[in-house]
Formats: C-alpha cells, structure tokens, sequence
C-alpha cells in the first residue's frame, strides 16, 4: 500500500514541479511582449490554465498522498530529515501561492515585474527540487 502511495506521490509531484519550472517562464514571454495584445491574451490563457488544470491538482495531490504515507506510517514524524522536508515543502507552497498572486496581478494588466525578475524567481524552485529529493533519498540521520 505504501509502496503505490509513494508512486501517486512521485507522479503528482513531477506534474506540480512542470507546472512551477513554467509560469514565470510563461510571464517573461507576457512580459516580452506586452505590446503585442494577441500573444499577451495567448500567454496569459495558457498561464492561468497551467496554473488552475495542472499546477495547483497536483500539488493538491502530492500534499495530500505525503500526508497519507505519515497517517499510514507515523513514525516518520520522528525522524529528522521527514521534519526538514516538510520545512521546505512549506517553503514550496509559499511560493506556489505567490505564483497566484502574480498570475492574478497579471491577469488585471499590471505588469509590475520586468522579465529579468521573473527570471530570477524561476530559478526558485530548483534548489528546493534537489533539496528535497535528496533528503527523501538519501534520509541523512536515519
Ligand atoms: C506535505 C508534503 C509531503 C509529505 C507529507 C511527504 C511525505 C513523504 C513520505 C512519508 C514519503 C515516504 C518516505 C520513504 O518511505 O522513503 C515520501 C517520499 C518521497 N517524497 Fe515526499 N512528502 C511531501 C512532499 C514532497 C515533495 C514536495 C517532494 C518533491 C519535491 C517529495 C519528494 C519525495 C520523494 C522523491 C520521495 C521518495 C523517496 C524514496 O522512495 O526514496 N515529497 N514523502
């Protein structure tokens, strides 16, 4: 059981992470072409659909298939690496609900960010990727 928990856990969180490593890519096209209203339409349309159909289900979904792995099994709480992991997902879904809030921004016209800082925020998630993974890999401490 824990074993088919731990796929659905995988899975939903490669689509979350696809969903992450594009919006702001996605927002520096927006922002690269803000004079152009048809690839600004286009751009924003795919951007609120990654983020509403993909993005947000899946980490929906690899938040709530974790959580079941700790009902089914509890005494991951207790280890180390399990608490600084779940530091850093916190870390992740605050960045997640800031991609919201400048996906809604934009979405009213005001492009308040240029495209080189949306560059830099899209390299966020990366480090917290590999973080991650290699604490739920390597289990340092246990
Ligand atoms: C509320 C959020 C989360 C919870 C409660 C959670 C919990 C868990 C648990 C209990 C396991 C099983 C550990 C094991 O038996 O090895 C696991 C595995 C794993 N998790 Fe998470 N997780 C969460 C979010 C994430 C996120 C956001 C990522 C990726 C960025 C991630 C990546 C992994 C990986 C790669 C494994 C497999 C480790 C292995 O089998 O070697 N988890 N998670």
């Amino acid at each position: 059981m824990i074993l088919w928990l731990k796929a659905f856990h995988l899975i939903s969180m490669v689509a979350w992470f696809a969903g992450l490593f594009y919006m702001f890519r996605l927002f520096v096209n927006r922002v690269e072409n803000r004079n152009d209203p048809a690839v600004s339409d286009v751009l924003q349309g795919m951007a609120t659909r990654l983020y509403r159909f993909i993005a947000t289900p899946a980490m929906v979904a690899t938040l709530g298939v974790g959580l079941a792995m700790l009902i089914a099994q509890p005494v991951y709480l207790t280890w180390g690496w399990v608490q600084l992991k779940l530091g850093l997902v916190a870390i992740l879904v605050g960045y997640h609900l800031y991609v919201g809030r400048v996906l809604r921004r934009f979405a009213t016209g005001d492009l308040y960010l240029t495209s080189r800082q949306c560059r830099i925020r899209n390299e966020i998630p990366t480090p917290l990727l590999i973080l991650i993974v290699l604490l739920a890999v390597l289990r340092p401490g246990s």
